[in-house]
């Protein structure tokens, strides 16, 4: 799998929420992960009926792609689609961001990727560093 475009990468990451397992939120997220030399990682949201246990599509992309022996990554894109109903999570203001988990887990092993937040249509919302969605980091570097 392969984007060149923002826009490209968007929509893998709508295609990926297609797969979510959220009986519980309705909340739809897809995320498509890019690595340094093109390939693309995608991962949905995984709800578990004992709530903590839940897994961000942004995991289930960053997971996959590092058992598969990838270090160097660009990109990543970050879909969410409230479904079934009044909408619990679908104000995104435009663009969906990462919670604060996956920040600090796309920061310790993907650094300072861009990171493009969806709008709810499926299009290029907002654009950051991830520098800058989670500032004075901690790690081990
Ligand atoms: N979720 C994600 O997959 N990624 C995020 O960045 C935010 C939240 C999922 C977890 C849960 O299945 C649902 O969205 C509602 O929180």
């Amino acid at each position: 799998m392969a984007a060149t475009t923002d826009e490209e990468l968007v929509a893998l990451a709508v295609e990926a929420s297609k797969n979510a397992v959220a009986h519980h939120s309705n909340f739809h997220v897809g995320a498509a992960l890019e690595t340094a030399d093109g390939t693309v990682y995608t991962g949905c949201n995984v709800e578990s009926d004992s709530f903590g246990l839940t897994i961000c599509a942004e995991r289930v992309a960053l997971t996959k792609a590092l058992s598969e022996g990838e270090r160097e990554f660009s990109r990543i894109a970050v879909f969410g689609e409230q479904l079934g109903g009044a909408g619990r999570f679908g104000g995104n203001s435009g663009g969906l961001g990462p919670c604060g988990a996956c920040r600090q887990l796309l920061w310790e092993h993907c650094g300072d990727v861009k990171v493009i937040g969806a709008t709810a249509e499926g299009g290029v919302g907002k654009v950051w560093r991830l520098a800058q969605l989670l500032p004075d980091a901690f790690d081990s570097r």
